[in-house]
């Protein structure tokens, strides 16, 4: 046989090997979902099955059954390149606070060091938060702590990771956390919780390199998506996202030095937000955040389209100003159009220590939600330029 022959019988042998992948159905492990028993112990053992498999494993959650789960972790590295969990079914988290007593109360379901998880299929994740919303600390917290409650889904150093389709519901906190990771394609996504539910934050991504968030469908009580330190190359694109707090970057700066660069949000509505596209940062950081930009963004009745804010500081104690502030540059808004239910459309309030350099407004045209009421705008130490926008943006610094 000549070469090209040989190649092509190997090929012909070690394709089907390579597009095989071997089925792990938790309920074979022992599973119930009955929505009662705790299936935890069933799930880890179908993921320790899956993760030494030497071809590439699909852990099988089936339609029409609930299944409990306590906090739990997915070690990895597992053996194979890709690791695919196909969730059809539905995965409740304990429903009590008491059922939480004994493991630690930060994170529901978390992924470790899992390179190429695959998250797939049309099931739901239902954090059944609603008992940490009215506190979310545990009876013994000393008084006057600030809790939050769970985590539904954490992502940590998980390169290559994939969501698709999923449905992510009512989170003690936030919904979910992805970070460390590298190469992230989230799509088709949706994500629910009540508007007045807090710290329900939708997407929260840190040091991560390469994300991209797509076509996906977020409410709930706090930010659709919060962008935090160490995040370069993320693009957001076709995001629904009301009720809540809107698109936020930061708070950065928070006790250090943050980065985060390239962070590009396109073609999204926000719908009865109480913030639109948002920068924070705290005082007294350092590090930098450049090259974002806002484009084709539509609003519908939301509270603050347009705010840069280098004085956060939410519960509006012990913040002092400081000499240093994390810096801002080459951030640019085009495209932004709606409604707005306060007065101050657009906000650019600016450090002293480190002001905001190279903003660009183009084409943002921001009316009152009240017919005959004039929004208006205020800037402090900003430096850009603006064209077209509306109403009129004479604060800006050279
Ligand atoms: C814009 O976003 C919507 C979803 O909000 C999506 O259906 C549409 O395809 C997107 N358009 C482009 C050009 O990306
Ligand atoms: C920090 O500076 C800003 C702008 O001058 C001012 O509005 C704010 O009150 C100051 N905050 C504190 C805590 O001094």
């Amino acid at each position: 046989m000549d070469k090209i022959s040989i190649c092509f019988l190997i090929l012909c042998m070690v394709w089907p090997v390579l597009s095989k992948t071997t089925i792990y159905d938790v309920t074979k492990y022992g599973a119930k979902g009955d929505g009662k028993t705790d299936d935890s112990q069933a799930f880890l053992r179908a993921w320790k099955a899956a993760c030494v498999a030497e071809t590439v494993p699909t852990i099988l959650i089936r339609p029409k059954k609930t299944f409990l789960l306590k906090p739990l972790t997915f070690n990895g590295p597992c053996k194979t390149s890709r690791v695919y969990v196909q969730v059809l079914g539905t995965l409740v988290a304990p429903g009590s606070k008491a059922e939480w007593k004994g493991y630690p109360i930060n994170s529901w379901i978390t992924f470790l060091n899992v390179h190429g998880l695959h998250l797939l299929g049309r099931g739901t994740i239902d954090g059944r938060g609603s008992a940490w919303w009215p506190n979310a600390c545990l009876d013994n917290a000393p008084p006057g702590s600030r809790c939050k409650g769970p985590t539904a889904l954490i992502v940590r150093r998980c390169d290559g990771f994939r969501l698709q389709r999923l449905h992510h519901l009512n989170s003690g906190g936030s919904h979910m956390i992805v970070t460390a990771s590298n190469d992230v394609r989230i799509s088709d996504i949706r994500i629910t919780a009540p508007g007045n539910s807090p710290n329900t934050d939708g997407i929260d991504i840190s040091s991560c390199k390469g994300v991209q968030i797509r076509n996906s469908v977020i409410g709930t009580g706090d930010d659709c998506i919060a962008i935090g330190g160490g995040s370069t190359n993320i693009a957001i694109t076709g995001v629904m996202c009301g009720p809540g707090h809107g698109i936020s970057i930061g708070a950065l700066g928070h006790g250090g030095y943050d980065i985060v660069e390239e962070v590009h949000v396109k073609n999204c509505t926000l719908k009865d937000t109480t913030n639109g596209v948002r920068l924070k940062s705290w005082q007294g950081g350092t590090g930098y955040a450049r090259k974002i930009s806002f484009s084709r963004i539509r609003l519908v009745a939301v509270a603050n389209p347009i705010i840069i804010d280098q004085f956060y500081c939410p519960h509006r104690t012990d913040c002092q100003n400081s000499t240093s502030a994390v810096a801002l540059s080459e951030i640019s808004y085009v495209g932004i159009i709606g409604t707005s239910t306060t007065d101050d459309v657009i906000d650019l309030s600016c450090s002293q220590a480190n002001s905001c350099k190279n903003i660009v407004l183009d084409h943002v045209y921001l009316a009152s939600i009240t017919r005959d009421k004039l929004a208006s705008v205020k800037c402090f130490n900003a430096h850009g330029t603006a064209s077209h926008v509306k109403p009129a943006l004479n604060c800006l610094l050279k």
